[in-house]
């Protein structure tokens, strides 16, 4: 898969791009990622990207030619190389490029625009945007962007939560990490991403290391019996205790019976734990 992100402070992504997880991503080639700055395409000599609102206002607003320009040579980029994967060997340019997926199939792209008024960012949305053959993600900033922008050039807008901050770069590193570790491979051997909290939707069970005692706080014994089939429900019924309590809104499912009958349990211990 491959990442493009379009900003103005590439320079923000440098510890992201060198961090475990995605750093491992890349040197195994499942991702490949990069950042443009609309600054390059600036059409002004000093390197303006920015103007000021029609209408009045206050503060200046990222001007939408640059951004057209950058995100239009990130997908011609990836374009030309992946049709000239279809003149030589596919194989080949699937390496360079570090692309998994089918061969000779039309190259499927999302183009994002992180702003406080998308539509919330979760786990699902995750999932979707790592089926993407190409992820461009673009950053906003400065008061805000010509609305040309959400209008005509991205294909959805995504916010992170419901508060603004000075720009998209955070929001999205937030989304590309989300992504990255829903590609198959990225997490590794250990294959984490299924057992995470979300990924079910379900609160993840409590987890521990050593060592087994702490200032008196002892590690559950069920989880150093090595007894497979006992930790598991250990952690299904955890997991479902402290979804009620935290995330009660997530059962708000059809619920399978295994997880009826665990919730029946916790609830009969309560009602015996309160009338001790
Ligand atoms: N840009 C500024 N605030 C944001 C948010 N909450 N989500 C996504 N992008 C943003």
């Amino acid at each position: 898969m491959r990442i493009d992100i379009v900003s103005l402070f590439p320079e923000f992504f440098d510890a992201f791009f060198n961090h475990s997880i995605i750093k491992r991503a890349i040197e195994a080639e499942r991702l490949s990622m990069g950042v443009t700055n609309p600054r390059d395409f600036s059409h002004n000599k000093h390197g303006q990207v920015d103007d000021t609102p029609y209408g009045g206002g206050a503060g200046m607003l990222m001007m939408a030619p640059p951004i057209f320009e950058a995100v239009e040579s990130v997908i011609s980029t990836y374009e030309s190389k992946f049709n000239a994967f279809n003149l030589i060997d596919r194989a080949e340019v699937c390496d360079e490029m570090s692309l998994i997926g089918t061969p000779n199939k039309d190259i499927r792209r999302r183009v994002v625009f992180m702003g406080p008024t998308g539509t919330p960012f979760t786990q699902e949305k995750a999932r979707e945007l790592a089926t993407y053959d190409q992820l461009v993600l673009v950053c906003g900033h400065y008061e805000g962007v010509d609305y040309r922008v959400e209008e005509h050039l991205v294909d959805e807008t995504i916010s992170i939560g419901d508060y603004v901050l000075t720009g998209g770069e955070l929001p999205a590193m937030v989304v590309a990490d989300a992504v990255a570790r829903m590609i198959p491979g990225v997490l590794g051997a250990a294959g984490g991403a299924q057992e995470d909290s979300f990924y079910e939707p379900l609160l993840e069970a409590p987890q521990y290391t050593k060592p087994p005692e702490f200032r008196g706080w002892s590690v559950p014994d069920v989880l150093r019996s090595g007894h497979h089939k006992n930790i598991a429900a250990w952690r299904q019924k955890e997991s479902l205790k402290r979804t009620r309590l935290l995330r009660p809104d997530l059962l708000e499912r059809p619920l399978t019976k295994e997880e009826l009958k665990i919730l029946k349990e916790i609830v009969a211990e309560e009602s015996e734990q309160l009338s001790d």
